[in-house]
Formats: structure tokens, C-alpha cells, sequence
């Protein structure tokens, strides 16, 4: 019996065409919504899917170890697990998280679909008295922007033990630090638009269940709504992917790097990354996380005028909102009110950083706290 592949294989290898002789190696970029009438009932691209996006899932589901849908977007797939639910449903969400995920939540609040009870998610007793009689916990591997770490084996059990779907948004950490399938969680989602692809050259989502119930549920809930992604966003997104544990080495070591220089900067008052030994989130990542990820998030000492005046500063970093891609971007995160209303610091810039040479980086980043200081 040949031994499992490591993930670092898997993302090279994973969703490949079948080895025929004379057959491409690549996947091809199908593009076609129809199929010829055959055995299938309605063989239609929005159900169906066409054979890269199929490549795409095929790959993701292998590196995450349970079955794939692909997503237009990670909002789309978020809204599939959100808006799925029974009328009156009950979600237990992360009072802070990435904003779009709390607008969602909000939303389905304020519409009477559901009841929300949120919650410190890095405090586990407080997630777990809030479990009694929900649906659906929400966790982030790690949120965004606050870079809390939950406690996701405790958690997961003790939502299992009440009967609650577990959802992890595993966006920042990516497959290669963090399986929460492994963990016993329900379903795990991706912002594919960030490191998966790692180009910010597309918008896609991906999310993964083992359980056969929900995996027709959840697709069947994307055929209603069509939030499949097109082909070419598959193939870029593949193309990507295969090159996502050398990004991953290098934007994690790049971000440690910075993280330890913040953190003895005059002008930094707090860095929040799990890979600093002070970090709350330290023990819990370094025992259940492969890897401290590549997003840091930093307050600077002064004014929020202070914040974005470094973000006009940076020269190499490009002063925009996402992450996850090649290129290191950072933005003040409370310029977003959603963000600004869940707690966060008018300060916090939060950095994602890509796989430039580091002490370009460094520099970049003294640069730019001198000239704005
Ligand atoms: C953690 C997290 N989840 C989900 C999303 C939504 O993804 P998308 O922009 O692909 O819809 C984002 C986007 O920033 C995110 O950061």
C-alpha cells in the first residue's frame, strides 16, 4: 500500500486530468453552460459543474480530506451555510470576524430568519454555555482582524455533544496549517480569493464536508442560487493553488520576521500574531496549527489619522484591503464601521504578508513609520 502524500504534494498534484496517453496534463478551461442531452437528467454547468471547476473541487477536497463545492465567492459560500438553515434557527458567531461573515450574520438577524448569540470565541467556556439549544457555531481558525485563536478540538466536541453543525472559515490559516475536518467539524469554508489562488487575481470561494447529507444540501442550495464560478476562475485558481506550500513557507517566515521587529518598534504599541511566544493565541496555535500563518495585525501608538498615514507611506506593500495573495497589502482595518463596531482598535493595521524578500519588506515598513510618525 503506497503512503499517503503530504499536502505539499497533494496541492502540486491533486484534481489532475487522468493519466491517458496523449491526454493534457493541465486541466482545460471548459467553457460551456449546456451539455448534450445523455444518461444525466438536466446535465447543466450550474448544477453539474464543468470539468475545471470540477478539477478545482477535486483538488480542494483532497487537500482538506472530505468532499468539495466550489463557490463564486467566499460570501457565496458562506451564504450557502447562512442562509440554509431553518427559519429560527439558532447561531452561535464570533462577536469578531472577518466583516462580511458578521454583515451576513446581522442580516439574517434583522430579517427574522435567525437568531444570533454572539461570543468571544477565544473564550471556550463562554462558546460552550452558548451551545444549549443552537444549530450552528461559526468559528475563524483565526479571526480576522483580531487574530484570536479558538480552542477548535474543545469546541468542536462540545458542539457535537449538543448536536450543533460546526462551520470553520479556515481563510487564514489554509489547509496546510489547519484541517478542521480532522478536528470533527461539519464544514469547512475558504475565501479562495485569498491564499488558495494567492494572486488577488480571483474571486472564488470553496467550501468541505465529509457528511454526505450536507454535501447535497449545501449543492443543492448552490444550484438554487447559481453561485458556481466560472471556468476560468477555477484554472487560475488551480494554477495557484499549486504553488501554495512554497507561498505559505515563504509568507510564514516572512511574517514572523516582521511580527518580532513590530514588536520592538518605539512606535508599535501591540502586535497581535500567534507565532509571538507573549501571544494569547500562542500555546493553542503552536499545539493544534502547522505553522503561525502570514497575517499580523499591529496598533500603532497615536491616532487613527496616525494608522493610515503609514498606509500611505508604504512603497513596496500596497495599501489595499484583502489578503492572501503574492503581494503584501495592508490597510487600517477600522476604516470598514462593521469592523470598527466589533471592537476593533482605530489603529490596527492589519498586514498581509506576501513572499517579497523580507528585508525589503523591513524596510518598507521603517520607512513608512518614520516619514508618518
Ligand atoms: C476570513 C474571510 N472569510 C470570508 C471572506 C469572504 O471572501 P470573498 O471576498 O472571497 O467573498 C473573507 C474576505 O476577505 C475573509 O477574510
Amino acid at each position: 500500500m503506497p503512503q499517503p502524500l503530504h499536502p505539499e504534494s497533494l496541492t502540486v498534484c491533486a484534481g489532475r486530468p487522468s493519466p491517458t496517453p496523449d491526454a493534457p496534463l493541465a486541466t482545460p478551461i471548459v467553457l460551456t453552460a449546456p451539455y448534450h442531452h445523455g444518461t444525466a437528467d438536466n446535465h447543466y454547468a450550474r448544477h453539474d459543474v464543468t470539468e475545471t471547476v470540477r478539477s478545482w473541487e477535486l483538488a480542494v477536497g483532497a487537500l482538506e480530506g472530505g468532499p468539495a463545492l466550489a463557490f463564486g465567492s467566499g460570501m457565496a459560500a458562506v451564504a450557502a451555510v447562512a442562509e440554509g438553515r431553518r427559519t429560527g434557527a439558532v447561531a452561535v458567531v464570533p462577536a469578531a470576524a472577518y466583516s462580511g461573515t458578521v454583515r451576513m450574520f446581522q442580516d439574517l438577524e434583522e430579517r427574522g430568519r435567525m437568531q444570533v448569540r454572539r461570543v468571544d470565541i477565544a473564550d471556550t467556556d463562554a462558546v460552550c454555555a452558548a451551545l444549549t439549544g443552537a444549530d450552528l457555531l461559526w468559528l475563524e481558525t483565526v479571526t480576522n482582524p483580531l487574530m484570536a485563536v479558538p480552542d477548535l478540538p474543545v469546541l468542536i466536541s462540545a458542539a457535537r455533544a449538543e448536536g450543533v453543525a460546526v462551520c470553520v472559515d479556515a481563510t487564514f490559516s489554509t489547509p496546510l496549517v489547519v484541517r478542521p475536518l480532522d478536528l470533527g467539524a461539519d464544514m469547512v469554508i475558504h475565501s479562495a480569493t485569498k491564499y488558495l489562488s494567492g494572486h488577488s487575481d480571483v474571486l472564488m470561494g470553496v467550501l468541505a464536508t465529509r457528511s454526505p447529507e450536507l454535501l447535497t444540501e449545501l449543492h443543492d442550495r448552490r444550484s438554487l442560487s447559481g453561485a458556481v464560478p466560472g471556468a476560468l476562475e477555477c484554472y487560475l485558481a488551480l494554477r495557484g493553488l499549486r504553488t501554495l506550500a512554497l507561498r505559505m513557507e515563504r509568507a510564514q517566515s516572512n511574517a514572523l520576521t516582521l511580527a518580532l521587529r513590530l514588536a520592538g518598534h518605539p512606535r508599535v504599541a501591540r502586535v497581535r500574531f500567534p507565532g509571538l511566544p507573549d501571544d494569547p493565541g500562542h500555546d493553542l496555535a503552536r499545539r493544534l496549527h502547522r505553522g503561525f500563518g502570514a497575517m499580523i495585525a499591529f496598533e500603532l501608538s497615536g491616532t487613527a489619522d496616525d494608522a493610515e498615514a503609514v498606509c500611505r507611506s508604504v512603497r513596496l506593500i500596497t495599501h489595499a484591503t484583502s489578503l492572501g495573495g503574492v503581494e503584501s497589502l495592508i490597510e487600517r482595518r477600522a476604516r470598514h464601521a462593521v469592523d470598527a463596531a466589533c471592537g476593533t482598535p482605530p489603529t490596527l493595521l492589519r498586514l498581509s504578508v506576501g513572499i517579497e524578500h523580507v528585508e525589503d519588506l523591513w524596510a518598507d515598513l521603517e520607512q513608512a513609520l518614520e516619514v508618518s510618525g
